[in-house]
This record gives structure tokens, C-alpha cells and sequence, in this order.
């Protein structure tokens, strides 16, 4: 069966990049393969994950270009010899312009550790996204997937789970629990569903 190829773009520990590469193994992502993973720095563990699994990596900084024009190129010249079909944004902490995402309609999807429309948008990165949450003092909060557009966490969302906040969370604590329950489950499965309509699609 014909598969289609993903990258994963990284910047941190990769605990999602690790959910998707044991779901793969599980036989639970049958209509898509893990390429490329894509690190904005060489420091990130997802590296170390990717290796381990035997994974192609490379590490591209926006700081070696001297634009985010040239910078966007060299990763759709990577993309394009790897010849990937879809990003999924797993912890990817650099900026991604207009030109970049609508070059890949539909083929780009983020994981948000929140139920967007809350806690999204320009700053809600890492913790900030808990911090705001239990400073608001939701009950719920969750994570999404959705695809990538020009809007800062503002594309069609894919899937959503819901996580219940407990009384004496700290951002941490919730972190790890919206993680565990929430994006470790749900990204596999949109990657699954989009890998799946790509294959339709083509
Ligand atoms: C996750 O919370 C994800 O939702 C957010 O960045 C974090 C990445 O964690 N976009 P990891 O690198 O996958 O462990």
C-alpha cells in the first residue's frame, strides 16, 4: 500500500515526534510513513528519538539564513528531495510565514496543548498555555489538532480532547497531564485521518 510520507518538525524533547513513532510501530498510522524529522536546533532530544528509531533527521536554524524567505527554501528544497507529502508540527518552535504554510495547503497540522479558541494564538506556547488556563480558572481545558494557515493556531481544527483541570495543578502538572491524556492519544489519530485523505487525494 502506497504510503504518505511525513515529516515531523521539532525544537524540544519530542515526546509527541515519540507518540507517533510508536503508533506507526503499532500499525496504527497504516497510511502514512515518518520520514524526516526537521529540528530548528541541534540540541533538541527528538534527534536523539529520531536516530533510535532510525529516522532521517536533519537540523535547519533559522539563524544560519539571512532571511526567513532563504531559511523557508532550503526546508522546501529538504522537502522536496525527501519528497514529503505532509508536516506535522510536533513542539515546533520556529515561525512559519504565509508563503510557507500556503504552499502546503492542507498538509500542515500543530498540535495545541489547549481547546482552541482558548489559549491560542501570538505567546500561548509551552507552560504559558497552562499558566493561562488555571489563572482563568477553567475546568477543562485539552488539546487540539488542526490544520496549518496563516493564522497563528487559527486553521480548521481536526480533533479535540477534552482533560479535566484538578483542584492543586500546577502548569506542570497539568502540562503532563494534557499531554498524556490528550495529545499522545489525539495526534497519532489526526495523522492517521489526513495521511489517510492525502492518499485519496493524490
Ligand atoms: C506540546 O505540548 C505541544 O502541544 C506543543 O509543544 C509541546 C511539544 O512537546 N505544541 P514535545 O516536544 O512533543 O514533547
Amino acid at each position: 500500500m502506497l504510503k504518505t510520507k511525513i515529516a515531523v518538525f521539532v525544537s524540544g524533547g519530542g515526546t509527541n515526534l515519540q507518540a507517533l513513532i510508536d503508533a506507526e510501530k503499532r500499525g496504527e498510522i497504516p497510511n502514512g510513513e515518518i520520514a524526516l524529522v526537521l529540528a530548528s536546533n541541534d540540541t533538541a532530544y527528538a534527534l536523539t528519538r529520531a536516530a533510535e528509531n532510525n529516522i532521517k533527521s536533519v537540523v535547519v536554524k533559522r539563524k544560519a539564513f539571512p532571511s526567513q524567505e532563504v531559511y523557508e527554501e532550503k526546508m522546501k528544497e529538504i522537502l522536496n528531495e525527501n519528497s514529503i507529502e505532509m508536516i506535522v508540527l510536533a513542539g515546533f518552535m520556529s515561525l512559519l510565514s504565509e508563503d510557507f504554510t500556503s504552499f502546503y495547503p492542507k498538509r500542515i497540522v500543530n498540535i495545541h496543548p489547549s481547546l482552541i479558541p482558548s489559549f491560542c494564538g501570538k505567546g500561548f506556547y509551552g507552560l504559558h498555555v497552562h499558566e493561562a488556563a488555571l489563572e482563568y480558572g477553567v475546568k477543562v481545558t485539552g488539546a487540539t489538532v488542526h490544520y496549518v494557515n496563516e493564522i497563528p493556531d487559527g486553521g480548521e481544527i481536526i480533533l479535540q480532547k477534552a482533560v479535566e483541570i484538578l483542584e492543586g495543578d500546577t502548569p506542570e502538572v497539568l502540562q503532563r497531564r494534557v499531554m498524556e491524556e490528550a495529545e499522545w492519544v489525539l495526534l497519532p489519530k489526526a495523522v492517521e485521518m489526513v495521511a489517510k485523505k492525502l492518499q485519496k487525494g493524490n
